[in-house]
């Protein structure tokens, strides 16, 4: 049955493969990728590599390759739906029942009409900044002290005092009222027809992961009720699981994410070069958000506003993180109010070093407990120190707990083994958590070695056109270079021309190439294949010199070398099959196009 790209791409970022497979395949973790005994043949080394930042497994021993479907296809024998919808039950998403494809093609139709609705209304908010009416907008943010280059990369806007220009814009788009409404973008009354929700406010569009935008806040300039009006949940923008300014976070390569309360904050920490800064939203903090923060990064910052409403909320996303076991700390905004105000009033570096500084979050949990008990009275202190035992217990991790339990027996001054055997008691009646079950299942066993003679031809093939693809995908200067001399029809069989197409696509509209999202466009295992194989071509193509499968850095030069050899080699297997058959005219512009690679300098 068909399932719709949207559920399997949302099934595929929620899942980390790492903990996928580390159900099946005990795992350690060796530089940036994690490591195990490939479960698809035998050997006695560790070659089968897992990339959290990919979310692809390859072998560098059998070359097997893919993302999480194509690893539950290939170890369970699933059929793609089979394991899309396996994944799906583990992660919690809800496949769409009971329809038909036709049905489901036409929601998913539907979905891309609602995101141009956005779209367009984006473009018009952002151009409304940018003209005279715009301008109260424009000066507000100034005042903000936000620079243009800012506002720019926020797609930040301007919606007019009269609420009916955009509808009138939107609808000479093409629009719907209907869809205008869907989108929560528009109201319709008996009284004054259709009515734009947004209205004399700069207006923050709120986007999703691709940079697509699902939604919006609109703030008032100056003082007034809403400060922040936000678009309301719809069939696109699902609070719960989006967080503002992940769109930008997700590729700053920061070791941990900052998480905060506002767009401004968000915005702020971002134009002071914390581009690993999110938010969620004005609600509060959800289990889904840590899951897709965990994909990047377990370390999270807290910078929750010093009020008491912040601490709350921040007690509470620590509680949060830990049940995902990712890891808390908080920072300390005083005496300034947010993140905000604190880099306006004290600078980046001081706002640099307030999160070195941060606390940790378990420590920050026991200090805020401590305010409710009176520790001068034994009672007091008594009930405190049991209270500590049953924080003690949100630990699933028994050496984490332990060390915990270490440092905070000395830094209040408690008997370790007195508080060990609270920790026992309560963990004993309940407060403490489960195991988790892993399976040790017997790997199984070898795919049939094959290799003749022949094949060596077509492994020469396959090296350098997946070598090519790679290098296209991943320097994009590259592709600038030979897009006009290549193309996806420029490769031999059905299979390459398929996966090249996509690929080439994304690359031609700029868009980032996320692997295991692309493999996940192909149904059949074989092409989940090669196209994990292409992902990894690099890696596996630089095995031979550094030994190890993991994160190599060539240099520029043999990049050059490289890059032109396979270019030319798959070319030039193009123009032979070509020039068999093919119209004159077409050889020519073959032989020309090889010339001039030949020619190129890169
Ligand atoms: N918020 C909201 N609706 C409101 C007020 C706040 O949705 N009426 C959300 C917004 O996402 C806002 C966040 O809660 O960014 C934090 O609110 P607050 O601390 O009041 O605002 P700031 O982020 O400090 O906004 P500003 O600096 O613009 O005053
Ligand atoms: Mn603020």
């Amino acid at each position: 049955m068909y399932i719709p790209d949207e559920i399997v791409d949302e099934v595929l970022r929620r899942c980390n493969i790492v903990d996928l497979i580390s159900g099946y395949v005990s795992l350690q973790k060796k530089g940036s990728n994690w490591f195990g005994l490939c479960p698809f043949h035998n050997e006695k080394t560790g070659s089968f590599s897992v990339s959290e930042s990919r979310q692809m497994f390859h072998c560098f021993g059998c070359g097997v390759s893919g993302s999480a479907y194509t690893f539950l296809m290939k170890y369970e024998n699933f059929t793609f739906p089979e394991a899309v919808r396996f994944l799906a039950e583990k992660e919690g998403v809800v496949i769409p029942e009971g329809e038909n494809p036709e049905e489901a093609r036409k929601k998913e139709s539907r979905r891309k009409q609602l995101l141009d609705v956005l779209y367009d209304a984006e473009l018009y908010s952002y151009n409304c900044l940018r003209n005279p009416r715009g301008e109260q907008g424009l000066s507000y943010l100034r005042g903000r002290q936000l620079t243009d280059e800012t506002i720019k990369h926020f797609g930040l806007g301007y919606a007019p005092k009269n609420s009916k220009e955009v509808i009138g814009y939107l609808k000479s788009k093409g629009h719907s009222d209907e869809n205008i409404i869907a989108v929560g973008l528009g109201e319709f009354s008996e009284k004054y027809g259709m009515s734009g929700k947004f209205w004399n406010r700069v207006m923050f569009p709120i986007q999703d992961v691709n940079h697509r935008v699902i939604g919006f806040g609109g703030r008032v300039m100056g003082e007034g009720e809403p400060k922040y009006l936000n678009s309301q949940e719809t069939e696109i923008f699902n609070k719960r699981n989006q967080l503002f300014g992940l769109n930008w976070a997700r590729t700053s390569r920061k070791k941990e994410m900052i998480l905060c309360e506002g767009y401004m904050d968000v915005i702020s920490m971002h134009q002071a070069g914390f581009t690993q800064a999110v938010a969620s939203l004005g609600t509060a903090f959800t289990e889904q958000q840590a899951k897709l923060i965990s994909r990047y990064t377990k370390q999270v910052v807290l910078a929750y506003d010093s009020d008491e409403a912040g601490i709350k909320a921040a007690l509470r996303a620590i509680g949060i993180l830990r049940a995902e076991k990712m890891y808390a700390k908080v920072m300390s905004m005083r005496p300034h109010k947010d993140p905000d105000e604190f880099i306006k009033a004290l600078g980046q570096e001081e706002f640099q070093k307030r999160i070195d500084e941060a606390e940790n979050g378990f420590y920050f949990e026991i200090r805020m407990l401590e305010r409710g008990f009176d520790l001068s009275d034994p009672d007091g202190k008594t009930q405190f120190h049991n209270e500590i035992a049953k924080k003690l217990c949100t630990f699933e991790d028994e050496l984490q707990r332990e060390n915990y339990l270490n440092a905070i027996a000395e830094k209040y001054v408690i008997r370790a083994d007195i508080l060990k055997d609270a920790v026992k008691r309560y963990a004993a009646s309940g407060v403490g958590t489960k195991e988790k079950q892993i399976d040790f299942s017997v790997p199984k066993p070898l795919a049939s070695a094959k290799m003749r003679k022949d094949q060596l031809k077509e492994e020469k093939y396959k090296r350098s056109a997946n070598l090519l693809l790679a290098m296209l995908w991943q320097m994009p200067e590259f592709y600038q270079a030979v897009r006009d001399y290549i193309g996806p029809k420029d490769f031999q069989t059905e299979e390459y021309q398929q996966i090249a197409e996509l690929l080439f696509q994304k690359l031609e509209a700029g868009e980032k190439v996320e692997p295991a999202l692309m493999i996940s466009r192909f149904e059949e295992e074989h092409l989940q294949q090669l196209a994990g194989e292409i992902f990894s071509a690099r890696e596996e193509a630089m095995l031979g010199l550094s030994g190890e499968g993991e994160d190599p850095a060539p240099d520029k030069e043999t990049d050059r070398k490289v890059f032109k050899e396979v270019l030319l080699f798959v070319k030039s297997t193009a123009y032979e099959k070509l020039a068999e058959d093919a119209p004159l005219a077409e050889v020519v512009k073959y032989q020309k196009d090889i010339e001039q690679l030949k020619k190129l300098k890169l």
